[in-house]
């Protein structure tokens, strides 16, 4: 595997790989195994597998996380170059935005609710950088979790909205054993959060189960978010039923629906999702 740091170095190899059909794995490092799965669909779908890790500043919020997100880049490409990943390409901060750098990527509505709304200017973070990536690696595909499955109906988006000449690809979530679904976040929460935060998947189960069973929606909803507060939650900033590609809440079940959740166990906030 081969380490990329500027983009002159990443123009020149995109030239020599013009004919090569390239998959796209942008990531912000720290990787497990739910990264590994990208990879692992990367490599099936392409002739060669690009990916990045960018700490991306412009996505977190000045109280946010940025300064003590987890780095560990030699551990995390030693983790690409068992997967077979191809490329690597780790820019620096002043090589995505150098001195004069204006403009940003909004992508109206989907952007704002949600972990937009709890996050406010998150999305225009993340859909700029992907821009740029993409521009700069013009890959023929680029895959993304459904983790983050907001993020992945934004990056759908704005693909569709700029024409952007790439195939996005959805890939399913990768849990702990106990449905905890796996995250770079997670090494911040302590033993007992840890145990406690298994409740997040479980509420979004058995609220499945509960819409799936007709029960009404609102309820089902607010026992969920009960659920959470006993099980030590301090905090459920959303946990809604959505339409799967509008981001609109639902009152009611439709065929293709999805329920998303975000709440914090001490400082950590989790957030996670379920197909309905
Ligand atoms: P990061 O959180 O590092 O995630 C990189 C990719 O891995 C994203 O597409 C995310 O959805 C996916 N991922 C994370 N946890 C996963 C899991 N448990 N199962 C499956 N996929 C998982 O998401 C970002 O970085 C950034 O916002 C980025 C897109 C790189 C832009 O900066």
């Amino acid at each position: 595997m081969q380490t990329i740091r500027t983009s002159e170095e990443l123009a020149r190899v995109r030239t020599e790989l013009r004919d090569t059909r390239l998959a796209l794995v942008p990531t912000m490092g720290a990787l497990h195994a739910g990264h590994m799965a990208l990879i692992g669909e990367a490599k099936l779908r392409a002739e060669k597998v690009v990916a990045t890790i960018f700490v991306n500043p412009t996505q977190f919020a000045a109280n946010e996380d940025l300064g003590r997100y987890p780095r560990r880049e030699a551990q995390d490409a030693a983790m690409l170059q068992t997967a077979g990943c191809d490329l690597l390409w780790v820019p620096s901060v002043h090589e995505i935005y150098p001195k004069g750098f204006a403009t940003t990527v909004h992508v109206s509505r989907l952007s704002e609710r949600w972990e937009g709304k709890a996050r406010p200017g998150h999305f225009d973070g993340v859909a700029t950088i992907v821009a740029k990536l993409l521009v700069a690696v013009r890959p023929s595909v680029a895959l993304f979790g459904e983790k983050d499955f907001q993020q992945l109906v934004v990056i759908r988006r704005m693909v569709e909205d700029l024409t952007i000449p790439v195939e996005i690809v959805g890939i399913p979530t990768v849990r702990e054993p106990d449905g905890l679904a796996l995250s770079s976040r997670n090494s911040y929460l302590a033993p007992d959060e840890r145990r406690r935060a298994v409740a997040l998947p479980r509420a979004l189960e058995a609220a499945r189960a509960a819409i799936l069973s007709g029960t009404a929606v609102a309820n089902v909803l607010d026992e969920a978010r009960h659920s959470l507060v006993d099980a030590g939650f301090s905090r459920v900033d959303y946990f809604a039923l959505v339409d799967g590609e509008t981001l609109e809440p639902l009152d009611r079940p439709q065929p293709e629906m999805r329920l998303i959740a975000a709440a914090a166990i001490g400082a950590t906030r989790l957030i996670d999702n379920l197909a309905v």
